[in-house]
């Protein structure tokens, strides 16, 4: 803006493009944060240089606006002021004041909220390794039945923790044990899925392992696994075949130490092809219910936390 004798408005910056690069990166981190982390680390990283040079254009349109103040007062005859001169207005009391103040209640905010949220939103992104789950010797398991075993997930917290997982012994493969562990949570929303079949409670056992004591009852899942909540079902490698959950029931990593099946972290699952030691499946980072792992829903989905 042209600057006229006794014009005292103040001299604004000419337009620039900075804002509206700044707004791009900051739409495309949000968007990043649905799809993908790469998207939202470019996102990230666009809407950072913008806003240094948007940044940075602010900064020297305000030098600017104080420069033709000295060059008019060349022109009409007046003397130069000098840089010692200047020195009260380049840095006056108010804005040292103004400065301090937004810089004093900057600095308790981010004491007071930053605790807070980390507290609320690390634990999500840090890999939170589960105990291993002994349920005791390999002998208590029959080749080819299934066994409901009860156990408490985590020992501190106890009763409370009590869950349940579908266990069934494929025998060995290349002279390795293996297992089918299938948790017994619905991946609609949750609920507990029972066996489509007989449960053998008279034949329960109780097993004391390194984890406490297991429940362990064999049963006939000849129709697989049913939720009672919404009519989801399940065939008997976990595989979703009718209701609401859009995919298979998840699973357990499982290890043998010592001759004892002990269970390790739970991993999602999108489809089950072919069974028991033959099965390939198609395994994911645990999800959270409802979500899909795969296919192009899986997009509309915010990304999980690594594990
Ligand atoms: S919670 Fe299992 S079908 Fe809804």
């Amino acid at each position: 803006m042209e600057e006229r004798p006794g014009d005292d408005r103040p001299q604004l910056p000419p337009p620039s493009i900075w804002p509206v690069g700044f707004a791009i990166g900051v739409a495309v981190l949000l968007v990043g944060l649905v799809v993908s982390w790469w998207v939202a680390a470019v996102g990230a990283a666009i809407a950072l240089i913008f806003g240094f040079l948007w940044a940075r254009d602010v900064v020297s349109g305000r030098e600017q606006a104080h420069a033709p103040a000295a060059e008019g007062a060349i022109e009409d005859g007046a003397p130069a002021a000098t840089p010692e001169l200047d020195s009260p207005d380049r840095f006056p009391r108010n804005k040292f004041l103004e400065g301090a103040t937004l810089g004093l209640g900057a600095l308790i905010g981010a004491l007071v909220t930053l605790p807070v949220l980390g507290a609320a939103l690390v634990p999500g992104f840090v890999k939170q390794k589960s105990k291993p789950i002994n349920l005791g010797p390999l002998a208590n398991f029959k080749e080819g039945q299934y066994y409901v075993a009860t156990f408490e997930r985590n020992q501190k917290e106890g009763y409370i923790s009590r869950m349940s997982a579908f266990i069934r012994n494929n025998g060995s493969t290349n002279g390795k044990p293996s297992f089918t562990c299938i948790s017994n949570r619905c991946v609609h929303l949750g609920c507990p899925v029972q066996a489509g079949g007989p449960v053998f409670d008279k034949q329960a056992k109780t097993v004391k392992s390194g984890h406490g004591e297991v429940d362990l009852i064999p049963a006939l899942p000849a129709a697989g696994f049913i939720c009672p909540c919404h009519g989801g079902a399940y065939d008997q490698e976990g595989n979703r075949i009718a209701g609401p959950p859009v995919r298979a029931l998840n699973r357990f990593e499982f290890s043998v130490v010592d001759g004892n099946l002990v269970l390790g972290d739970m991993y999602s699952v999108a489809k089950v092809d072919g069974s028991g030691a033959n099965a390939q499946i198609h395994k994911y980072n645990l999800a959270g219910p409802g979500q899909h792992v795969d296919g192009p829903e899986q997009w509309f989905y915010p990304v999980q936390p690594p594990h």
